[in-house]
């Protein structure tokens, strides 16, 4: 399986992380690419530097990952930019209200952007795991856009019924989401009706 991950600038940047670690682990070809605004906010959240001219996957996860090929958001000669690239899903993760309208209007002025557009016109899965609160009536009306597109809008949602005790334990909630909808088997969380009875609220 062949995906690509984008990072934009929304905050949410450990979710893209854990999923890039755990996709660094599995039989997967991942093709990533990051904006600049990812690159700022990764700061902020991660106090990771990343040179997105010179990038290196050690300096993002921490560790080596051979299956990870890196493009650059300018470098519109990417495969994922091409339909003829037969890549299966895409996942923008954390994907921004900026990045979500210019997907919902076509605006295919990087390489995410217009991947994004060439998922969409080739009816492959297209996943965007957006962030953003409270929504304005352009966010809701770009989701609509993008849904009726054939995109999928996953805001970035943790739950609390599988009791996170920590960070990762939240983070994973919505990976789990994520690889149901890639078609991945995973075992990061316990499926609900797997775990014990939670008690009833009082
Ligand atoms: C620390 C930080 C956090 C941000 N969080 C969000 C957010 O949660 N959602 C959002 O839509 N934009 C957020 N932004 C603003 C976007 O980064 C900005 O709109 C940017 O132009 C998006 O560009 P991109 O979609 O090309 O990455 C944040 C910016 C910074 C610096």
């Amino acid at each position: 399986m062949k995906i690509v991950v984008a990072m934009t600038g929304a905050s949410g940047t450990p979710y893209g992380l854990r999923l890039l670690r755990l996709l660094a682990r599995m039989p997967v070809e991942v093709h990533l690419s990051l904006s600049e605004s990812a690159a700022k906010v990764l700061a902020v959240e991660e106090e990771v530097n990343v040179d997105l001219a010179r990038f290196d996957v050690v300096s993002l996860l921490g560790d080596t990952a051979e299956n990870i090929r890196y493009y650059h958001y300018k470098d519109l000669t990417a495969p994922m930019a091409s339909g003829s690239a037969k890549l299966d899903a895409m996942v923008i993760v954390p994907c921004s209200g900026g990045s979500l309208g210019r997907i919902a209007n076509g605006v295919s002025d990087d390489l995410i952007t217009r991947a994004a557009d060439v998922f969409l016109k080739e009816r492959r899965k297209l996943i965007l795991v957006t962030r953003e609160t409270p929504l304005s009536l352009v966010h809701l009306r770009n989701m609509v856009a993008v849904t009726e597109a054939g995109a999928l809008v996953m805001p970035a949602s943790p739950n609390f019924y599988h009791l996170p005790k920590t960070k990762e334990d939240l983070i994973d909630t919505v990976i789990a989401r994520i690889f149901d909808q890639l078609g991945i088997q995973s075992s990061i969380i316990r499926r609900w009706g797997e775990q014990r009875e939670v008690e009833p609220f009082p």
